[in-house]
């Protein structure tokens, strides 16, 4: 049977907010430590390499305050690499980065950049990082994830999530099968499955049905919801979502 689905939450965007007016407030390492008082298995934070949101004093406070696991998304350069050889956070997310984007656009090219991405990996292995690679749901990425010997793969449910939303019910149902299949063959090669992007209570609702994921990492959802409800509220209806769609499967 599927275990309790973790929850890790994203608070890039309390920097989002905070760095709209150039001051100290709002702080995304208060709202860290609120989200997991409320119940959050782990707190995820994206340093981008122009530094939009999360700064390098931000990523450096979670890293030395936290109770809960750390999970630092960046992208694959050298600069990243040796702050998380510093830091050492519990988990290190490799994710594509294109300065351009306005949130991270499609998973990691990992079949493209076989080359890069060992040496990478295992300089955050070695460190002490738990390596997850975001990628999409294909066979392809998967395999290559398994062949690099990451342990963990986050797949990105950002297409899912869209067409959920905006009512496109065919593409909604064929992406949601290429996570289903993706998370059972990640698994089946023994990767651990994540899953992340876009996620809402509804759509994190129905993928927890999918027994092969063990953690979501929601992040503008949650923020955005806190401004009406409350970040704690919000981590609480998200945790009760996710509990609903497990026990439903
Ligand atoms: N997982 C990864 C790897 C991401 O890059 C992001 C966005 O930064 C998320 C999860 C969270 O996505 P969202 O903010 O849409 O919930």
């Amino acid at each position: 049977m599927a275990g309790r689905l973790r929850l890790g939450v994203n608070i890039d965007h309390v920097a989002t907010v905070r760095n709209a007016r150039g001051g100290a407030l709002p702080d995304p390492v208060r709202a860290a430590h609120l989200a997991v008082a409320a119940g959050a298995d782990g707190i995820t934070a994206h340093l981008r390499e122009d530094r939009r949101h999360i700064r390098d004093v931000d990523m450096a406070r979670l890293a030395a305050e936290l109770t809960k696991p750390l999970n630092f998304e960046m992208a694959t350069t050298d600069e990243m690499i040796a702050l998380a050889e510093r830091l050492k956070p519990h988990a290190a997310c490799l994710v594509p980065e294109k300065r351009e984007e306005r949130t991270t656009e499609g998973g990691l090219d990992v079949v493209g950049q076989e080359a890069a991405l060992l040496p990478a990996i295992a300089r955050l292995s070695a460190a002490g990082c738990r390596v997850s690679l975001f990628i999409e749901a294909d066979a392809a990425p998967i395999q290559m994830a398994a062949k690099l010997r990451a342990p963990v793969v986050e797949l990105h449910t950002g297409s899912w999530c869209e067409a959920v939303v905006a009512g496109e019910d065919d593409k909604a149902e064929s992406e949601f099968r290429r996570l289903a299949e993706g998370a059972a063959l990640a698994a089946s090669l023994g990767l651990e499955v994540h899953a992340g992007h876009g996620l809402d209570y509804d759509t994190a609702r129905r993928l927890a049905a999918v027994p092969d994921f063990v953690e979501f990492n929601v992040g503008h959802f949650l923020i955005g919801e806190a401004i009406f409800i409350g970040l704690d509220a919000a981590i609480g209806r998200m945790r009760q979502a996710m509990d609903e769609g497990r026990a439903a499967k």
